[in-house]
């Protein structure tokens, strides 16, 4: 298990760019493999997450090539061409590989069998296989579906109206991708603003979906999707870690170049907005039907604030770093409505809480949320990053404000989502 040792920083200063978004990674990949000819994608997250989306359409028989570190070329010919895949499809760590997987294997009518890691064969998946149930597709699964390994198996899916139960992005993916496949209109309903990179990707790519206040209208396809040709946006979520690292150390004075900010995504620039941040956004752009900005932030005074309904949906992945930056802000900071978090990589909450009171913060777990009172002058010491690379990168973080030396066990995580992270910091560091 790799350890990732952090000494305080006071100065942080320069210009980076983060690695492409993950989400638009994964989607761009697997949609990539429905078109009809060459999709190149360009800036692609070469993560341990993104990776498994790839060996994923490779055992459908889809052909990929990588002529640099961080392009891909996937040669699609259409599902028609797609094959029966010879052995189990492994998503290791990855929740979107899998849930959208059960949307694009499940309506196809040959058998597909996913599993994963033991981190990922704990998380929810009823929330995919009963909607992909009622539309027609075999599925079987431990303990009836709730939990992978999965086989699925489709050929004959009908359109259904769903509402989904949760604000979650795989599953309106999962259910947008079986609707493609499904005879008659699929209607999504959806409780809240859960990201739209998949209606966005597949509108461009000319597929007939509509979307219009909370509802999602799908069509079947009826003629081929057209290829790719993407700059992937920097990934907002890793963007996130390095602003509250410029904010809270004494002197910070940081942009980041090129960072997606779509607003289902920047629900964490308006809370610390809200709390005294400054941070900016200049030089905003669209760049593949997503808007990307450079992200200017210096370090700030910030106030405790309270968060719940909506904005959680547009911050999803950004609570562990949100929770090291409420440490440092005057006040207590209340997080609520948040109870999706308790299944993610780990239980987010649980796991956020006990990690950042080793740190000395003073932070007590709610049932959908958590509370922190602050600010709090955090201790270096051993802390563990529970194997989700979100926390692990929280933590070191945490480290550069903490007195002393912080050791954050279980890092190569990191590697999931943004293998260049170490790096990064190493360039910002001033002193
Ligand atoms: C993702 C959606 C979110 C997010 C995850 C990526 C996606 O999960 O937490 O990191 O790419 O669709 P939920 O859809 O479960 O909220």
């Amino acid at each position: 298990m790799a350890t990732l040792t952090v000494k305080p920083a006071r100065k942080l200063m320069g210009r980076v760019e983060v690695p492409g978004d993950k989400s638009m990674s994964h989607r761009a990949v697997l949609f990539a493999a429905m078109a009809e000819g060459k999709s190149r994608i360009r800036h692609f997250l070469y993560g341990g997450d993104c990776e498994a989306s790839l060996k994923a359409i490779q055992a459908i028989g889809v052909q990929v090539e990588r002529p640099r570190q961080d392009e891909i070329i996937v040669h699609g010919r259409g599902p028609h061409a797609w094959r029966e895949p010879e052995d189990v499809i492994d998503c290791v760590n990855s929740g979107t590989t899998m849930r959208l997987l059960v949307g694009l294997l499940g309506a196809q009518p040959f058998t597909s069998v996913l599993t994963g890691s033991a981190q990922l064969r704990r998380r929810p998946m009823a929330r995919v296989t009963v909607p992909l149930r009622r539309m027609g597709a075999l599925v079987l699964g431990r303990e009836d579906g709730k939990y992978a390994p999965l086989a699925l198996r489709g050929g004959n899916l009908q359109g259904i109206s769903y509402e989904l139960p949760v604000a979650s992005a795989q599953v309106k993916s999962a259910l947008i991708l079986a609707g493609l496949f499904a005879q008659g209109e699929t209607e999504v309903l959806e409780p809240g603003p859960a990201r739209d990179h998949t209606e966005r990707m597949l509108i461009s790519m000319g597929a007939d979906i509509h979307t219009r206040d909370g509802t999602i209208r799908v069509n079947p396809l009826t003629h081929p999707l057209s290829p790719l040709d993407m700059v992937v946006p920097g990934d907002f979520s890793s963007a996130a870690f390095l602003i509250v690292a410029a904010l809270l150390v004494e002197q910070g004075d940081v942009w980041i170049q090129g960072v997606g900010v779509n607003p289902t995504r920047t629900g964490l620039l308006d809370v610390l907005s809200a709390m005294g941040a400054r941070v900016e956004l200049e030089n905003v752009r669209e760049s593949g039907g997503e808007p990307v900005a450079d992200i200017h932030v210096r370090s700030s005074v910030l106030q405790a604030t309270e968060v719940r309904g909506h904005t959680v949906v547009r911050m999803i992945d950004e609570f562990p770093i949100f929770a090291v930056a409420a440490t440092q802000a005057e006040g207590t900071t209340i997080v609520r409505d948040a109870s999706e978090l308790r299944v993610k990589e780990t239980d987010r909450i649980s796991a956020v809480v006990q990690e950042l009171r080793r740190l000395g913060a003073n932070i007590e777990a709610l049932p959908d949320g958590f509370v922190v009172h602050g600010p709090s002058s955090l201790r270096g010491a051993r802390v563990w990053s529970h194997g989700d690379h979100r926390l692990a990168m929280a933590l070191s973080i945490a480290g550069l404000i903490a007195e002393g030396e912080t050791v954050v066990e279980g890092a190569e995580c990191i590697g999931d989502s943004f293998p260049s992270f170490v790096r990064l910091l190493h360039t910002l560091r001033q002193e």
